[in-house]
C-alpha cells in the first residue's frame, strides 16, 4: 500500500468531478468507486458486495449512500456499510488532500 497521486491539485478533483455522480477510476489492475458528495471526496471498492455490479454505475442519495444499479443495496460512502445489512460492507480507500495534489492509499 502507498499513497497514489491522483489529481494533481484539489481544486482539479472538484473541477473534473460531478459533485453526487460516481465516478470509476483505475489504479492498476484495481477499480475504485469516487464519489465528490458535499465537497467531501470518498472512495470505496467499485465491486458490488451483492452480485459485483460497478457501484461507479450508480447513484448517490442525499444520505451519503450509493445505490447499485442493479438490485439498489446502498452503502454509505463514509463507511462501505451495506445499510440493510444483506452483503457484506465494502472496503474504503483513505484519502488526504494538500497543496500539491489529492491522495489515495492504496
Ligand atoms: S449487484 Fe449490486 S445490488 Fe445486486
Amino acid at each position: 500500500m502507498e499513497w497514489q497521486k491522483i489529481f494533481p491539485e484539489p481544486e482539479e478533483a472538484r473541477k473534473r468531478l460531478h459533485a453526487g455522480r460516481p465516478q470509476l477510476l483505475l489504479i492498476g489492475d484495481q477499480r475504485v468507486c469516487l464519489v465528490l458528495f458535499e465537497n467531501n471526496l470518498y472512495a470505496l471498492e467499485d465491486k458490488c458486495s451483492h452480485n459485483g455490479e460497478s457501484l461507479s454505475k450508480g447513484t448517490v442519495n442525499y444520505l451519503g449512500e450509493v445505490s447499485c444499479p442493479w438490485h439498489g443495496y446502498r452503502f454509505k460512502l463514509a463507511t462501505g456499510r451495506e445499510t440493510g445489512e444483506r452483503s457484506r460492507d465494502l472496503k474504503t480507500y483513505l484519502i488526504k488532500e494538500d497543496a500539491q495534489g489529492v491522495y489515495l492509499w492504496i
